[in-house]
């Protein structure tokens, strides 16, 4: 098995995401999953489960005990308050992954949903678009979206990855 890296907190990777959970737990010396209901992707994968609720007010105080190489986060609003202690989770030179919709694209939306970067880690961002088919558009499919952020975190250099189309509004 690859344990290329290391320990790894992913954090809302058990709905449209599994499949890079899939991908990551293969490839990783540890891999932490972090949902409510985590359970049954962390037995399947033979990682560890993390069952948190990012809206509850003591998740700060709960948060995993340990250091991480590589975060994996997406976090719908009430769980954007912790993108910053869960980032402080991983070592010094560590990475973050942060996963946004497209409207983190507008203005003033992207310093909202990634405050406060540290400056010793390297952070990609990885948009969700969409997909042009002829006259209309439609959403990401899930297979699409897990192989984008897999992209991702295969090209560290990268400051941010547009899965599809998205645009700066
Ligand atoms: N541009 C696009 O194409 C685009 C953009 C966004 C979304 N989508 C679509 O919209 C669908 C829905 O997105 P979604 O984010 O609702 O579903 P999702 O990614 O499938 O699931 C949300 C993830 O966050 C966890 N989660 C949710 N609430 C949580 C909480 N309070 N505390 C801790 N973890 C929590 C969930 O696990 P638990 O339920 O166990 O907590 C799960 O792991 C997706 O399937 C995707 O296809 C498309």
């Amino acid at each position: 098995m690859e344990t290329g890296y290391g320990h790894v907190l992913v954090v809302g990777g058990t709905g449209m995401l599994s499949g890079m959970t899939k991908w990551l737990a293969k490839r990783s010396k540890s891999l932490t999953l972090v949902a409510r209901h985590p359970q049954r992707l962390a037995t399947e994968l033979g990682c560890i489960s993390y069952p948190l609720d990012w809206s509850a007010p003591n998740a700060i105080d709960i948060l995993p005990d340990r250091k991480f190489n590589l975060l994996i986060s997406w976090l719908h609003k009430d769980g954007l308050w912790l993108a910053r202690p869960f980032e402080d989770l991983l070592v010094s030179g560590g990475r973050s992954i942060r996963i946004h919709g497209s409207t983190s694209l507008k203005m003033g939306i992207r310093a909202k949903v990634d405050p406060n970067p540290r400056k010793d880690i390297r952070r990609t961002t990885v948009v969700l678009g969409w997909i042009a088919d002829s006259n209309t558009r439609r959403w990401l499919s899930n297979r699409e979206i897990s192989d984008g952020v897999i992209e991702a975190i295969g090209t560290p250099f990268r400051e941010t990855v547009v899965i599809g189309t998205a645009h700066a509004i």
